[in-house]
């Protein structure tokens, strides 16, 4: 038994990772899936796109690694957060799932205030009432599409459809399940006040399990299906950040992350449970058992990116094929071009609205003071200092509430980028280091299975072994001045625009 599988269901796509029992990658896969955008701020995929990328992945490294599939002791899952799955009574979809970017529950949310009461909600389940998390998603189907909310037996986040298919059993873990807004995060349990609240029954509900427990083993189909061995055991997992937190070792108080995905997160973790009472950023069940973490997120980081790339860099894309390297590293050179500041161009990184700090599902994106001697350069430039002035305005969070890191450790698919990890060194005015693995919520599922299935006494054992730093990057003073200058105009554009905003979606 020596080796370790993760499986991360990411936004853009699943990413596998096999590892052995001293965090060596033996082996990777990934596949990617469409995010299907039908009106404007909407966002669903398809849960099966989900389950043939895990197929693909897992098959994959298999097959790359030649590892005999008996000698994998354990499995970890993890994914994005707070999207829908809905199944019927034979365990079949009901629906595409209404992902975590998707901003259609503005009706919703206020629901849910009305019914539970902003105080006790916040009380209860550590968040003010949200668009994106679950429970609005799934009012949203009830009063939208109540045929197939009649039909529904199960309601599962995008990981935990994985694991019903993997091993037949119906169960989530406490992280993920802080981002329903059903749970009762003191408790770690699903919270009866606030289902009763909200009239869900509890019955439609996974077993909530610690991130570390064994939560079911992979079935005999399952096993022949994709080449597995039928018994493995697969761990509870986390959401992708809390398992990122274990693949970075941000499991201790004073240690503090912050990724470039997708979405864009700066993470805290705290053994004492806080709450920010203006809602700005979320608390949430830590994988650490009996302790938790809060983080604020910026609802389009990498998102930002890569609709740039896809909409405005053709060029890049056709150069980077011929070439054969990734289209961003040439959008990296092009930003590294640019001087700070972007040559007087701001950009506002709401395409999906945003969470920290406005909580606004109506806020779009922005681009402030385009000039006719502005090129493609400068707006990709811009979309990195835009993102960049949104994770600050988390750390700045943090900072007043007493939330304090003495280093930022950096990941996701943003932190390959040198120019991105000079400029988040240079705004945060903090140094920022990266680490070994870079595929953070794989590798953090995957010792979250290292520690279930009895390899390691305790994740915080498990890290101090597991975990390697790689590059530290320190602040240069008069760039983060230099920055600052535009992010006081960055902050106050929002303010300014807030009502145009409300204007433009009631159109
Ligand atoms: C966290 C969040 C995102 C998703 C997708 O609250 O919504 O980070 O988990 O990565």
């Amino acid at each position: 038994m020596n080796y370790l599988l993760g499986i991360d269901i990411g936004t853009s796509g699943t990413k596998t990772i096999l590892v052995d029992t001293l965090g060596n990658e033996i082996a990777a896969g990934t596949a990617e899936y469409p995010l299907y955008q039908r009106k404007n701020g909407w966002a669903e995929q398809e849960p099966q796109d989900w389950w043939q990328a895990t197929v693909k992945t897992c098959r994959e490294v298999l097959l790359k690694s030649g590892v005999n599939p008996h000698d994998i002791a354990g499995i970890g899952l993890t994914g994005q957060m707070h999207g829908l799955v809905m199944l019927d009574e034979n365990g079949e979809l009901l629906r595409d799932s209404i992902i975590w970017c998707d901003q259609r529950t503005a009706f919703e949310r206020e629901q849910i205030n009305t019914a539970v009461g902003p105080e006790k909600l916040l009380r209860i389940t550590a968040n003010p009432a949200i668009t994106g998390f679950t429970a609005a998603k799934l009012l949203w189907v009830r009063n939208n599409q109540p045929e197939l909310y009649a039909r529904c037996r199960k309601v599962l986040l995008p990981k935990d459809y994985i694991r019903y298919k993997l091993t037949g059993e119906f169960a989530t873990d406490v992280s993920d399940a802080s981002g329903t807004q059903l749970l009762d995060i003191a408790h770690r349990d699903w919270s009866q006040t606030v289902l009763d609240d909200l009239e869900i029954d509890i019955s439609l509900l996974p077993k909530v399990y610690e991130s570390f427990e064994v939560s079911g083993q992979i079935t005999k189909e399952i096993a022949s299906l994709i080449g597995l061995a039928e018994g493995t055991k697969v761990v509870a997992g986390a959401g992708d950040n809390a398992a990122a937190a274990v693949g970075m070792g941000v499991v201790v108080d004073n240690k503090a992350f912050t990724t470039i995905g997708t979405s864009g997160v700066v993470f805290a973790h705290t053994s004492q449970m806080k709450i920010d009472p203006q809602g700005r950023v979320h608390t949430f069940c830590s994988a650490v058992p009996g302790e938790w973490h809060m983080m604020g997120v910026t609802q389009a980081a990498g998102l930002s990116m890569q609709w740039f790339r896809n909409n405005f860099c053709h060029e890049e894309m056709q150069k980077a094929k011929e070439l054969n390297v990734d289209p961003y590293e040439l959008m990296n050179t092009e930003a590294e071009s640019v001087s700070i500041g972007s040559n007087k161009l701001i950009y506002l990184p709401y395409l999906m609205g945003e969470r920290t700090p406005y909580m606004d599902p109506d806020c779009r994106g922005v681009f402030f003071g385009l000039s006719a001697s502005h090129s493609r350069k400068h707006l990709i430039r811009a979309v990195m200092e835009g993102v960049t002035f949104s994770l600050y305005d988390s750390v700045r969070i943090f900072e007043g509430l007493g939330v304090r890191f003495p280093e930022m450790l950096v990941g996701g698919g943003g932190a390959r980028s040198k120019v991105w990890r000079g400029m988040l060194a240079d705004v945060f005015n903090s140094q920022v280091k990266t680490l070994h693995s870079s595929e953070s919520p794989s590798y953090g599922s995957a010792i979250l299975a290292s520690v279930g299935t009895g390899i390691y006494a305790s994740l915080v054992e498990a890290c101090s072994v597991l975990v390697k730093c790689d590059l530290s990057i320190y602040p240069d003073t008069t760039h983060h001045g230099e920055y600052m200058k535009y992010y006081g105009i960055y902050q106050d554009l929002y303010k300014d625009l807030a009502v145009e905003y409300k204007n433009l979606a009631a159109i």
